[in-house]
């Protein structure tokens, strides 16, 4: 096996999980309890911004009560004791891989706790309601402030980034993401076909399992500390 120095690592909503937040597909997660087209896209916004905003504030509420699991804190202690390149792309839109103390990171589909003001386009670290319609910081101009999430239809961010780390990698993992959107679920397929080595840490077979070369299914707070602690053996043997 060639030697791993370059490592990508896409996690999902598998990853908070065990901290209380609920994943999107599994039975009575948050796709079952509200339909996508109601609450996440920016025609919802349009037509009842009402409803889209105050399943927003619960949301942005709700991971203010949560804390960090063993998954997140192992993937900051690989960022903080890796000495090779690592790049962790979360599709979560909490901040738990940052409170947990990972760095090397980036949000493809937005933050919960950001405000992106509509006027001006500035960006605001935001903790309680838009439901009443706040004035921007910035530009000061009212009701224009919409949550950070990048919505179906909607681009998501630094992909330039993310496919350039993707042609450094030597190592492409996926922790806790059913596979099911894109275009984080094509990223296996990007690895593969760069000759990366895939590993997947997932509860069960993801929708794309049969691409990885391997794959360890558990709860993400046990296979996520086994497999960092394996890793950081490696490089310290
Ligand atoms: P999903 O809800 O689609 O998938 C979560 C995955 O995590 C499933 O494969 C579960 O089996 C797995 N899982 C559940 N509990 C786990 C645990 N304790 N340990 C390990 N794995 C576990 O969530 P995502 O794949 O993240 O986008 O969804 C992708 C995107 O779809 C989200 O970012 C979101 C959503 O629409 C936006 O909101 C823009």
């Amino acid at each position: 096996m060639t030697e791993i120095r370059n490592i990508v690592i896409l996690t999902g909503a598998g990853v908070s999980a065990e901290s209380g937040i609920d994943t999107f597909r599994s039975a009575g997660g948050l796709w079952e309890q509200h339909r996508v087209e109601d609450v996440a896209t920016p025609e919802a916004f349009a037509r009842d911004p009402e409803l889209v905003l105050r399943f927003y504030d619960m949301r942005r509420a709700r991971i203010q009560e949560v804390q960090p699991n063993a998954a997140h804190q192992a993937l900051a202690r690989l960022d903080a004791e890796w000495k090779g390149g690592l790049l962790i792309i979360t599709q979560n839109v909490d901040d738990l891989h940052e409170r947990a103390g990972a760095g090397r990171l980036l949000h493809m589909h937005g933050e919960h706790l950001n405000a992106w003001c509509l006027a001006c386009d500035g960006r605001h670290r935001w903790y309680g309601t838009l439901l009443d319609r706040p004035s921007c910081p910035t530009c000061g101009v009212p009701g224009q402030m919409r949550p950070d999430i990048v919505w179906f239809g909607e681009m998501p961010y630094r992909m330039n980034e993310i496919y350039a780390a993707l042609n450094r990698a030597d190592l492409f993992v996926s922790i806790g993401t059913s596979g099911a959107v894109y275009p984080a679920a094509g990223f296996v397929r990007d690895a593969r076909e760069q000759g990366v080595r895939t590993l997947e840490l997932n509860l069960e077979p993801s929708q794309g399992s049969h691409w990885f070369d391997e794959a360890r299914h558990g709860p993400a707070s046990e296979v996520v500390p086994e497999w960092v602690d394996e890793l950081l053996r490696q490089q310290s043997g």
